[in-house]
């Protein structure tokens, strides 16, 4: 049995991979936004261990739901799997004086995992908007575009995971693109389920298949794929996580 964390579980794929993963017989805590969205899951999925409270679009809540789940004990395996989609007309700017998108989708996972102790395994989710996401966004002029912001987040996700795998070699450190799943986020026409979804990140935070035990990869559906180059530049993944120690006030332990 492993024991799981799995952030944004009250909706969508997170959800989803804490149901599968509870099926399975494993430890799970979830997590959600308030205390509202909090007792709505555990009245779905009863057999949470618990449920730590957050909004990731603020720093002190992060720092608050990295706190509250490690004193719920050590974990096997962390899923980031909270995040909002790219359709906001406007450009919103958090209390803590960051891009919105930027800041859940991903802020909050860099200082989650640079504030928790080292899982086993570390699962992050990226999209397969990555293709179209840059690097540094911020080097570009252009006019506000939600879904730029978006690729762009989920190309980050994936740098982070890919700079963790190379730089924590003791953990296993993965980006997976769960493809078009029919959610809030991916809408009703998207293509797939949230158990086709789901499935990879499950594989990756519990299987002892050896190959869900190989760090450093873009998956999707158990497969590895090429990333965006960018991905794999090591001074490009540096600099974003320099860009990050300095937006959250928090290094990456190396
Ligand atoms: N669906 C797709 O086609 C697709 C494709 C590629 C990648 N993804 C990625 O898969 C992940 C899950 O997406 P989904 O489709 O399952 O979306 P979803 O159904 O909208 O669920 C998103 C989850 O994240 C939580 N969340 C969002 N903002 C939050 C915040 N500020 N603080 C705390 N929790 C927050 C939500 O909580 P609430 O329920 O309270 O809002 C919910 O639990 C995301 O990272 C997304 O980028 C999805």
């Amino acid at each position: 049995m492993a024991r799981v964390f799995v952030t944004g579980s009250t909706a969508g794929i997170g959800r989803e991979i804490a149901r599968q993963l509870l099926e399975a017989g494993h430890e799970v805590v979830g997590h959600a936004r308030s205390p509202e969205r909090a007792d709505q899951v555990r009245a779905v999925l009863p057999g949470l261990a618990d449920v730590v409270v957050g909004d990731l679009s603020s720093l002190t809540q992060t720092r608050a739901v990295a706190e509250a789940a490690v004193a719920t004990g050590p974990f096997d395996a962390v899923v980031h799997n909270a995040g909002v989609g790219g359709g906001s007309p406007e450009k919103m700017i958090t209390a803590d004086g960051l891009e919105r998108i930027h800041q859940i989708n991903t802020v909050a996972p860099y200082l989650l995992t640079a504030l928790m102790p080292r899982p086993r395994r570390l699962v992050f989710t990226t999209s397969g908007l990555q293709a179209n996401g840059y690097a540094e966004p911020d080097e570009i002029e252009w006019p506000w575009d939600g879904m730029q912001a978006y690729a762009d987040s989920k190309l980050q996700d994936l740098m982070i995971a890919l700079a963790v795998a190379r730089l924590w070699p003791d953990v296993v450190a993965n980006a997976v693109d769960p493809g078009w799943i029919r959610t809030r986020l991916g809408g009703p026409n998207a293509t797939d389920d949230v158990a086709a979804g789901a499935d990879t990140q499950v594989w990756l935070a519990t299987s002892d298949d050896p190959d869900a035990l190989v760090s450093g990869r873009f998956l999707k559906r158990r497969t590895e794929l090429e990333p965006n180059p960018q991905a794999l530049d090591v001074e490009l993944q540096d600099r974003l996580l320099a860009r990050l120690a300095e937006e959250t006030g928090t290094p990456l332990p190396r």
